[in-house]
């Protein structure tokens, strides 16, 4: 129930005891295209473009800013959370200029503000973060940002680390050129294997850079020669975590994207109601409540380290502690994939009310118990 990895299937572990193929062995060509199927079907999208790439989250991320921000370009990042930081050092690395469009750490970003900051900047591409693991904030109006970038001739890459697969994420429909995720959140995977996307717009770009990317590992242009038509060698695939990526999204497809969506809209739900009934507070209202990261209030007099502590030791229960300007304020509680699911939410109510009692404050862990059961 931490900010990720969340709780692994069984079935995703069975996968990884498979035992390797080689990489470009015809049983794994077929599973590659599987799992670029799979991904489409999780990100909403006919993208050609439709890769894992090796390596965690910030491999995709870094493929995405590495590829799309040529030198020179100018890039609007979003100061609300800990992952527009990295973006802005990603977009430096890649010779692109850095601008920023403000918005306080736990508060999304207002279209407005988006508005003035291409009016002022005019930004080859904008970054934003969908789902903010740091805040638990959810960005609400995505079609009305890429509206507004594509209005200025950007490009728009979205981060979907702690979204896909978890919450309401549809790439074609909202019109974003390039999204990337992490295998360990909504997934429910192992990190090592990372959904990236991108559209023909954005792949016009990539292709028709001046200069070559400056990681020759995760150059799109080069990749493409292992993950398009051709199928030839680049870098060794981590099988392993293609295969567990590949269960794991087949379980995706199985459960249905929205009824998982839905999933996690309840499951989270019940933890929401269980920790309001115990007087705590969610940090987002609920027009931007992230589902998948609950971002709680510590409340006055409590320390949160202790309390996570306590929860850890005495339950096995993995929650965290708030980053950046939100440290020592919320409580970070995922809900994510496997890991939402009714039986955890009772845990996390029952341990949380515990650790909050020896911290002198009075949790009713009944009324959190009532009141999530009647979510579930
Ligand atoms: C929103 C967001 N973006 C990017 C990352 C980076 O992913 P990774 O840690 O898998 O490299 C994370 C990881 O937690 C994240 O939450």
């Amino acid at each position: 129930m931490g900010p990720g990895p969340s709780p692994v299937h069984p079935r995703v572990l069975r996968a990884m005891s498979t035992p390797l193929v080689g990489h470009l062995d015809p049983a794994f060509v077929e599973l590659m295209d599987d799992v670029q199927d799979l991904l489409r079907y999780t990100f909403r999208t006919e993208n050609q473009w439709t890769i894992p790439v090796s390596g965690t989250g910030s491999a995709a991320m870094e493929a995405a800013f590495g590829n799309v921000v040529e030198p020179g370009d100018t890039v609007l990042v979003p100061t609300n959370g800990y992952f527009g930081g990295r973006m802005a050092s990603m977009v430096e690395r890649a010779g692109g200029e850095v601008v920023e469009v403000d918005a306080p750490w736990g508060e999304p970003l207002d279209p407005a503000a988006v508005q003035d900051a291409f009016d002022t900047h005019q930004p080859d591409v904008f970054g934003f973060v969908h789902a903010e693991t740091s805040t638990g904030v959810l960005q609400p109006n995505v079609p009305e940002l890429t509206d507004i970038a594509h209005s200025h001739d950007a490009l728009v890459v979205a981060d979907t680390v702690t979204s896909l697969g978890g919450v309401e994420l549809k790439v074609d429909e909202w019109d974003v050129d390039v999204a990337y995720s992490g295998a360990q959140k909504c997934l429910s995977c192992p990190p090592g294997a990372s959904p990236l996307t991108l559209n023909d717009r954005a792949m016009e770009k990539v292709l028709s850079r001046e200069e070559e990317s400056r990681s020759w590992y995760l150059d799109l242009s080069l990749l493409e020669g292992y993950w398009g038509e051709e199928r030839s060698y680049h870098h060794t695939a981590p099988i392993t975590n293609v295969y567990a990526l590949r269960e794991a999204l087949r379980l995706v497809a199985e459960e249905g994207i929205e009824e998982r969506w839905a999933r996690h809209e309840r499951v989270a739900g019940a933890l929401k109601a269980g920790v309001e009934a115990m007087g705590l507070e969610m940090n987002a209202p609920d027009e931007y409540w992230l589902p998948s990261l609950n971002a709680v209030r510590v409340p006055e007099g409590v320390d949160d380290g202790a309390v996570i502590d306590h929860v850890l030791e005495k339950y096995d229960l993995e929650i965290a502690s708030g980053l950046g300007d939100l440290e020592g304020d919320i409580f970070r509680i995922g809900c994510m994939g496997h890991g939402a699911r009714a039986e955890n939410v009772t845990l996390l109510l029952g341990a949380l009310a515990d650790a909050l009692e020896e911290q002198g404050y009075e949790a009713d862990a009944g009324a959190a118990l009532a009141a999530a059961r009647d979510q579930l």
